[in-house]
């Protein structure tokens, strides 16, 4: 099973690297059958822009079950991650297993940029973990984490691994709404318009 993280920030590292880091080290601990692999863009000089390498989208296509993880940037997600997002195919995340992890300065800004990654992943009809993990940045902000949060992350990977391994590969239905928006739309424009005739 495989497991890729996304690092949603465009000026690594930080604290949500730290963070991230901590989330691929439980997973290799506690689940040896699972290989992890980290997809960060590349930083451009730019400190709100990073870039996506050629094998991005292929990288999200091959996982078992994927981990969003962002800082929140003006209320909501990275724009650098929104920048994947979009080249993303619709098929990418269908009924693929999802958890969002996010940071922030301020506390108040929990549901920020999780909202809005809620709303994309059922977008693609990801199977989005439940539980979110949300953390003020400073807890981030040397190696020695808090035992709480280490534990708070360990729970929040493993509702992702057992997604992915108690529905391997499910295919969820029904259709997200850009699917049959299409199908709809495909199947109107081949039928014959229907003439009145008097
Ligand atoms: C452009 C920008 C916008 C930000 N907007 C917010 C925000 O709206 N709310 C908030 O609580 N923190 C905000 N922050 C703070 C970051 O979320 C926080 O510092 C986070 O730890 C950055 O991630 P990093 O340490 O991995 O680089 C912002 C930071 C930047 C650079």
């Amino acid at each position: 099973m495989k497991l890729l993280t996304i690092y949603g920030s465009p000026t690594p590292p930080g604290k949500l690297a730290r963070a991230l880091t901590l989330v691929e080290n439980e997973v290799r601990a506690l689940y040896p059958v699972w290989t992890v692999d980290r997809l960060s863009p590349e930083p451009t000089g730019n400190p709100v822009v990073g870039y996506w390498g050629a094998d991005a989208v292929e990288r999200v296509r091959e996982a078992d079950a994927v981990v969003l993880a962002s800082p929140v940037f003006r209320g909501s997600f990275t724009g650098t991650l929104k920048l994947l997002v979009d080249a993303l195919p619709n098929e990418a995340l269908r009924s693929k297993p999802a958890g969002i992890l996010t940071v922030a300065a301020a506390p108040q800004h929990f549901l920020s940029a999780e909202r809005h990654l809620r709303d994309v992943l059922s977008w693609f009809g990801a199977l989005t973990a439940p539980n979110s993990a949300f953390f003020v940045d400073s807890t981030f902000a040397e190696d020695n984490v808090s035992d709480e949060a280490r534990s708070d992350l360990r729970e929040f990977v493993e509702q992702v691994t057992a997604l992915a391994e108690r529905l391997p590969r499910h295919h969820f239905g029904p259709d997200p709404l850009h699917v049959r928006f299409t199908r709809s739309r495909a199947h109107n424009a081949s039928t014959p318009a229907t003439r009145k005739t008097t």
